[in-house]
Parts: C-alpha cells; sequence; structure tokens
C-alpha cells in the first residue's frame, strides 16, 4: 500500500490513461478525486470500493478548478498529489487549423495545468512541506507531433504539440520553484497509447524499438513513480514512455 492515506487529484479520471493512473492509486490505498467532463461511473466501478470523490466539470474553467480543490480540503482535509491528465488532441494541420481548436487543445492541456497546479500548492502543499505534481504531456510536444503514418490528420496538430511543449517547460519552471517546500514536479510524455484520443488512428509503430501502441497501464506505472515518496530526489523530469520510438 505504497500511497495509503494519501490523497490523489487526477484530471481526466473518466477513461484512458487517466483511469488506469485513478485504479493504480487506489490499489496501492489512496483516496481518489476524480475530474472529468464525463462521467467517472466506469472507473468508480474499477476501484473495488476505494474512498473517491467525483468532481464533473471542465477544466478549463477557474472557478471549477477552485471548486475541485475546496471539495477535496471538505472530504479529505489534505492533498498529496496531483495528477495534470486531462487532455484534446485537434489533428487538424497549420493550414486547417482554427482558432477554437487552438485554444480547446492550449487550454485543456496547458492553462489548466497552471490552474490546478497553482491551486493545489497555494497554500495546501507548500503548507504541507509536501506534494507531488505529475503532469501528462506528449512525445508530440518534443517532436513536432507524433505522426501515424497516414498523409492527412495522422499526425498530433500544432496546437497540441505547442500545448505539450508548454507543459513539459511548465513541468520545469515548478519544479526549480518548489523543490524548496518539498514538492517534486515531473512530466510523463506517452508516445501513441491504446486510448480514446487516438481512436481510429492507425499508428504504424514498426519503427519503435518495442514494435506495439502504449497501453494505459504502461503510462499509469511511469506516473505512480513520480506520485510515490520514492521519486523524492527526483524532480523536473520527463520521462518518454514510447516503446523506444523517441531513440530515432
Ligand atoms: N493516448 C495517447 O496516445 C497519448 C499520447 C501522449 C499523451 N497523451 C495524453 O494523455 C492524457 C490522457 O489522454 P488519453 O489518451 O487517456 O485520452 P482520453 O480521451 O481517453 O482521456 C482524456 C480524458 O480527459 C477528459 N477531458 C478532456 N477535456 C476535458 C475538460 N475540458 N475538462 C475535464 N476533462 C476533460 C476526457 O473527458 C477524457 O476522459 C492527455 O493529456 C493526452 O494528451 C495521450
Amino acid at each position: 500500500m505504497k500511497f495509503k492515506d494519501e490523497v490523489a487529484i487526477v484530471t481526466g479520471a473518466a477513461s484512458g490513461i487517466g483511469q488506469e493512473v485513478a485504479i493504480q492509486l487506489a490499489k496501492e490505498g489512496a483516496k481518489v478525486v476524480l475530474v472529468d467532463l464525463n462521467t467517472c461511473e466506469k472507473t468508480i466501478g474499477l476501484l473495488n470500493g476505494s474512498e473517491y470523490l467525483e468532481c464533473l466539470g471542465d477544466v478549463r474553467d477557474p472557478d471549477f478548478v477552485k471548486a475541485v480543490i475546496n471539495r477535496t480540503i471538505e472530504n479529505f482535509d489534505e492533498i498529496h498529489i496531483l495528477v495534470n491528465n486531462a487532455g484534446t488532441c485537434s489533428r487538424l494541420d497549420l493550414e486547417d487549423m482554427t482558432i477554437e481548436m487552438w485554444d480547446r487543445d492550449l487550454n485543456t492541456n496547458l492553462k489548466a495545468t497552471f490552474l490546478f497546479s497553482q491551486a493545489v500548492v497555494y497554500p495546501h502543499m507548500k503548507e504541507a512541506g509536501y506534494g507531488r505534481i505529475v503532469n501528462i504531456s506528449s512525445i508530440s510536444g518534443l517532436n513536432g507531433g507524433v505522426t501515424s503514418g497516414e498523409e492527412k490528420n495522422g499526425r498530433s496538430g500544432p496546437g497540441y504539440s505547442a500545448s505539450k511543449g508548454g507543459v513539459i517547460a511548465f513541468t520545469k519552471w515548478v519544479a526549480k520553484e518548489l523543490g524548496k517546500y518539498g514538492i517534486t514536479c515531473n512530466s510523463v510524455a506517452p508516445g501513441a497509447t491504446a486510448t480514446a484520443i487516438t481512436a481510429g488512428v492507425a499508428y504504424d509503430t514498426s519503427n519503435q524499438v518495442i514494435d506495439r501502441m502504449g497501453l494505459p497501464s504502461d503510462i499509469a506505472s511511469a506516473v505512480l513513480y513520480f506520485a510515490s515518496k520514492e521519486s523524492s530526489y527526483t524532480t523536473s523530469q520527463v520521462l518518454k514512455v514510447d516503446g523506444g520510438l523517441s531513440i530515432g
């Protein structure tokens, strides 16, 4: 029970990677706060009776973010772990990109990461002198967009890449600022992983050392390391979990 009595907020917990992270944290004893636009019914059904709080709303909305933090403190008194995972991915190329899609990806992936990080640290994690922030970025934030090999719309779009590059830079900025309070901030950068976000996109993984798409459990394992006490001397890191795609 690595996370016994710890409280973890996981955004985007209704499906995919966030769902798996929440399940794994709960399995190790954490009380999980499930944040999503959509019902987390399925995730709750897989928690095996662990304590949870479901907060449904839009992570882009600063009032919703504040409400999540307030409800978490009311219910569980403290917050040890924040996993900024909720995300959207437009695959429109630069020529077709709309302001709406650009804003959606930037605000969901990057602005919400800022809003949640600020709200968990000040005052809660700072006063506790302990915290683990794990931001889900993407290989797209490092390499300019993971391509499936399909000609049109088979590559994560420019807004997505920019947002995830921003998440990586933000992770490092926050890590530098908060180490003095006992708070670490790291990022997991997945490659193509089989979830709703990649549904219908036929990724060619034959150029990867490990020739398959990632599974949510592959990504969750890395998140749990950064979320744990075991990673107390590790901050500002970006761990690529991509089957070796980025070896080149
Ligand atoms: N699947 C991949 O190949 C892959 C690769 C790299 C990074 N990622 C990142 O992993 C994270 C999780 O994605 P996933 O693959 O599990 O996809 P997913 O679509 O299964 O999960 C994303 C979750 O975020 C929620 N969400 C989206 N916008 C929201 C909003 N405004 N407010 C609240 N909740 C919102 C969705 O409802 C959904 O439950 C994302 O940040 C994504 O960019 C995924």
